[in-house]
């Protein structure tokens, strides 16, 4: 397994041309200049974007940085209208996809039973998942989230291998935590990737690398990085500002 912690960068449905060639330029100077100590970086710019960023890091021959995409669809190919594939994922380039995110499960209706096709057709073309999971405040308040949590989890997985699953990659994302300024203190955290871990222990043997998302800043990376059982992170608005995002990858050194 992968030790060096993993950050992905999920721009959302944000910026141009212009702005993923400046990040994609930036991020690879700033892993560079971390030398050994770099993360694993991954960018998961909007779809049209990925070609520029692409190019963008091959020009600037730093340091390796990983591309992913924000969703692909369940089937291979087909009358599928605005859906992009996983195998159109990587054959541009891509090697992870974030699936299963709180946005598109809420904004568009998707469910566990939905992403675990997802998961399937994203590791039989040979991206490596990244599967987003999250309790809603209410939950948290009802005391259920470790129960929404697991739920979320089991069926996202359901149809995997263990193997398949041990070579994921899952995020914990608090719903209320995502693009809100809060997150849950370091004992939640750890509490809930602790609970995750023994799910993942079960279903997948090894475990797959479990990330934490949801606010996290350059003046919270540090502590969020340090909790026990945490391996990256998947950073939102904060992957959008050069210095932010810069000073995120330099708290993993
Ligand atoms: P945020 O988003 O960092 O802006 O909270 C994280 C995410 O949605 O993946």
């Amino acid at each position: 397994m992968n030790t060096k912690p993993l950050i992905a960068a999920n721009w959302k449905m944000h910026g141009n041309a212009a702005l993923a060639h400046a990040l994609a330029q930036f991020t690879a100077q700033k892993a560079a200049s971390l030398g050994n100590a770099a993360p694993e970086v991954v960018l998961c710019p909007p779809a049209l974007l990925i070609p520029i960023v692409k190019e963008s890091l091959t020009a600037a021959e730093g340091r390796h940085v990983g591309l992913g995409g924000q969703d692909c669809s369940p089937h291979a190919e087909g009358a599928f209208t605005g859906d992009i594939s996983a195998a159109m994922l990587k054959d541009a380039g891509c090697e992870y996809v974030i699936l299963g995110h709180s946005e598109r499960r809420a904004g568009h209706g998707e469910t566990s039973a939905q992403v675990a096709e997802k998961m399937k057709t994203a590791i039989s073309s040979g991206l490596t998942p990244i599967l987003c999971v999250g309790e809603t405040l209410d939950q948290r308040e009802a005391g259920g989230a470790e129960k929404a949590v697991e739920r979320q989890l089991r069926e996202s997985l359901a149809g995997l291998s263990g193997e398949q699953a041990a070579g994921s990659v899952v995020a914990y994302e608090p719903v209320w935590a995502i693009g809100s300024g809060l997150t849950p203190n370091a004992a939640d955290i750890g509490a809930m990737h602790a609970h995750l871990a023994g799910v993942l222990k079960e279903l997948a043997g090894a475990p797959p690398r479990v990330l934490y998302g949801g606010s996290v800043k350059a003046s919270n990376a540090r502590e969020i990085l340090a909790i026990s059982g945490v391996s990256g992170a998947l950073v939102g608005g904060a992957s959008l500002k050069a210095e932010e995002f810069g000073a995120i990858l330099s708290a993993c050194a």
